[in-house]
């Protein structure tokens, strides 16, 4: 191949890699959190690197079982910036995912993030459902040691379909995912979505929307 075809090739796939990259590149080793800033920038500001300590990339305790007591059923425990500070402008962060018995973690997205995740214990049946106009749902029940994959912003779930606890752990691809929990978002926004909006999107009565609406 002649030079100015690789420069171009090389060219494409380096605005290729900016462009999917969720989080952007690191411009230095790392840029340990500063939680005590008052300055504001998109990610954390740094600590100043010659303070930083081997405890700045550390998080302990993802051994410990979330309380899954709620009317869900499931617990996300998170390990993200706010809880290791180390992993500012690194682009990753992980999560434990408990289940109880028919547990659900109910259909949420995470805007900033692709989710790799890996059942440990029991079995999960999980989802995700691509954008418009297709709405494509994809599933698949997961054991013991299946790994899948939850494509960046798509709406998906996890349930334990088994009768004992269920345990899964997850990486994500940025310091900071974010999660939308879409009935939380939509039915307990905070004011409340005026109820003839969601009548007309759900394509339902109001005296419906106020009932869920009530739920959350
Ligand atoms: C998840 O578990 C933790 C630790 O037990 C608990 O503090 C938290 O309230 C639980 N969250 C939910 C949503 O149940
Ligand atoms: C789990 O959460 C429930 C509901 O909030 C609470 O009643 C219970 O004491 C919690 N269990 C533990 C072990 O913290």
């Amino acid at each position: 191949m002649s030079s100015p075809i690789m420069l171009l090739v090389g060219l494409f796939l380096a605005t290729c890699s900016l462009a999917l990259a969720s989080d952007p590149s690191p411009l230095q080793d790392f840029c340990v959190a500063d939680p005590n800033s008052k300055v504001f920038v998109n990610g954390v500001v740094c600590k100043d690197p010659k303070r930083v300590k081997a405890d700045d990339f550390l998080f302990r305790g993802l051994n410990r079982m979330g309380n899954t007591s709620n009317p869900v059923g499931s617990n996300v425990t998170a390990v993200n910036v706010a809880q290791l500070p180390g992993l500012n402008t690194l682009g990753i962060s992980m999560v434990r995912i408990d289940f109880a018995p028919m547990g659900l973690n109910a259909p949420h997205t995470h805007p900033r993030a692709t989710e790799i995740l890996t059942v440990l214990e029991g079995r999960l049946l999980v989802g995700f459902v691509t954008s418009n106009p297709d709405n494509r749902l994809f599933t698949k029940l997961l054991q013991k040691g299946d790994v899948f994959v939850f494509p960046e912003g798509l709406i998906h779930f996890q349930k334990n379909v088994g009768n004992g606890f269920a345990l899964a752990i997850a990486a994500l691809s940025s310091q900071n995912p974010g999660v939308i929990t879409i009935a939380n978002a939509v039915f307990g926004s905070n004011p409340d979505i005026p109820a003839d909006i969601l009548a007309k999107a759900f394509q339902v009565d109001e005296k419906i929307v106020t009932q869920i609406q009530s739920k959350f």
